[in-house]
């Protein structure tokens, strides 16, 4: 197994026409549909980089930035960002291009985060990222950033008391109607 490998070695693109049978009831391309590719390309980016049958062990960000039409060539880039022990996040961004005007759209950036396995389905060591421009460094930084984000949400939200009075205080601030009992 190769110990290191450079961001560039992960790249991985796919490239394909939207058909009307991916499209929802308003005529543009489901959500759903672009999802499965974006599982896709981010089994094989990061089974690429590691070598290993990889899974998806979280979904962190997807953002849908415009729609998609019927018609239109839709490319994903991906590539590793940031690699933990077996851990990978997978950036990809998401393309459509009009093929009768060339106009060009960004559609979609999402972050996938991906875990290698061994034949026997444990977790196992993924090589190290070599970071080869300022751009990887601040991918790679922004995905540690991420990671530390996640857990502080998690640590604190343990800490919450959704029946206590201040969480219905504040819950009662939005556009809702509490139909709790008063105990
Ligand atoms: C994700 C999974 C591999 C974690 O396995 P585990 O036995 O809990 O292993 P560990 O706790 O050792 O974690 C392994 C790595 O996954 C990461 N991880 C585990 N759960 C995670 C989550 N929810 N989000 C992001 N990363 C996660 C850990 O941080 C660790 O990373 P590191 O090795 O880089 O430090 C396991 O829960 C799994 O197989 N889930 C199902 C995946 C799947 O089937 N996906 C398709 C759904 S249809």
């Amino acid at each position: 197994m190769t110990t290191s490998k450079t961001v560039a070695s992960s790249h991985t693109l796919i490239s394909q026409l939207m058909l009307p049978s991916h499209s929802n009831f308003s005529g543009k391309i489901h959500g759903g549909y672009l999802l499965s590719l974006l599982d896709q390309i981010a089994f094989a980016c990061a089974s690429k980089y590691s070598g290993y049958y990889c899974v998806t062990a979280s979904v962190d960000t997807v953002n849908f930035l415009a729609p998609i039409e019927v018609g239109e060539l839709v490319t994903l880039k991906a590539s590793v960002n940031y690699v933990g022990r077996s851990s990978m996040i997978v950036g990809i961004r998401v393309e459509a291009e009009n093929i009768q005007t060339g106009t060009v759209k960004h559609c979609n950036s999402s972050y996938f985060t991906m875990v290698a396995k061994d034949p026997n389905g444990h977790p196992v060591s993924v090589p190290t990222l070599v970071l080869s421009s300022p751009d990887e460094i601040r991918r790679f930084y922004k995905g540690i950033k991420q990671l530390e984000s996640k857990k502080n949400r998690e640590t604190f939200e343990e800490t919450l008391d959704y029946n206590s009075p201040e969480m219905r205080s504040f819950v009662s601030k939005h556009n809702t109607i509490l139909a709790l009992d008063s105990k």
